[in-house]
């Protein structure tokens, strides 16, 4: 097994079926254009592929299916059918919900136990001024599916000071009614917020936000498991609410996240751009592959940092 000298290995998998995307959402595309698929991404078959090497040269057990927003591309339902057969200890989905009532058969056929709904404001106007597109009910009525279903569902909320600010504690009230586990996410400077003003304008820190649900509900910490990104709360009596505390908390020191892009890189760090090609791997013998593999995790364990320093691109090809 790779393990640095933190005890950092490569556990959780998370993988970008496409870099396009249905949205445009402000923090992420600054200019408001959507985001179109990489010019050479691997078919739903090729990334399956890959996913089976990564599993044999570290011993991932975890899986994240992401984007771009993964709904949008056709691979989806292959692509999912295909890792729910490997035998992973967990599989699950980050989507922005919007194609939720189209793709809802095939998630629930697929034995998936766990989906997180990217959902930042519960106002129908704010919601397009945010995501530049889509329509909240929409993603409301796929939640409620989901939940009717039986499958875990977690929100995602940006909590942003100029565009959202006053949806914090609405959000948590909504989730705590329907049982769902929200996870704000400090706001993260990746992309045009690495350098320009949005970010010192719109970042929420946990002190703040935790200030602002004081004012409504009582709350202790409570336990996170070792490799968790989130700080986690319990409102007793009434649920529990997670913070990605990037900012506040950082959680470099126990990252056990590993990449894949829609085209076929690895990425050991978030915040890093620092990626390996790996689609011509899979078309190899497991003999030669798996070891040229394995010195390619080794420097991808490397790229990973003790602080998140910011970064240009990833974030939006990678899905967070
Ligand atoms: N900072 C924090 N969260 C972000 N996301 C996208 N960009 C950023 C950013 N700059 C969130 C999305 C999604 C999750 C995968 O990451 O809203 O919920």
């Amino acid at each position: 097994m790779i393990v640095d000298r933190l005890g950092r290995r490569f556990r959780n998998l998370r993988v970008s079926l496409t870099a396009a995307c249905n949205y445009a959402c402000t923090y992420c595309v600054p200019d408001g254009k959507r985001l179109l698929k990489a010019r050479n991404e691997l078919d739903a078959s090729e990334l399956y592929e890959a996913v089976k090497l990564l599993k044999q040269a570290t011993g991932i057990d975890k899986l994240r299916i992401t984007g771009g927003e993964p709904l949008v591309t056709p691979k989806f339902d292959d692509f999912l059918m295909g890792v729910m057969s490997l035998g992973l200890q967990d599989v699950s989905l980050t989507t922005n919900g919007q194609l939720l009532p189209r793709k809802h058969d095939v998630i629930v056929q697929s034995g998936i136990r766990r989906i997180n709904v990217s959902l930042d404001t519960l106002d129908p106007q704010n919601f397009r001024t945010i995501a530049r597109s889509g329509d909240l009910a929409t993603v409301l009525g796929g939640i409620d599916a989901l939940l009717d279903a039986g499958i875990r569902v977690k929100v995602n909320m940006v909590p942003l000071r100029s565009q959202n600010a006053d949806d914090i504690v609405p959000m948590l009230d909504y989730c705590l009614e329907r049982g769902i586990e929200l996870r704000y996410i400090e706001l993260m400077r990746m992309g045009h917020l690495l350098n320009g003003q949005g970010f010192q304008t719109d970042f929420i820190s946990m002190e703040s936000l935790l200030d602002r649900i004081s004012e409504k509900y009582e709350f202790t910490r409570t336990d996170a498991p070792y490799d968790s990104t989130a700080v986690r709360f319990q409102i007793p009596g009434k649920g529990v609410f997670g913070i990605i505390a990037n900012e506040s908390e950082p959680f470099c020191r126990s990252c056990t996240r590993l990449r894949l892009s829609s085209d076929g890189y690895i990425y050991g760090c978030l915040s890093s751009s620092r990626r390996q090609f790996i689609g011509d791997l899979i078309h190899e013998p497991s003999h030669i592959a798996l070891p040229r593999l394995q010195n390619i995790l080794v420097g991808a364990l490397a790229d990973k940092k003790l602080a998140f320093q910011g970064e240009v691109t990833v974030m939006k090809l990678i899905g967070g």
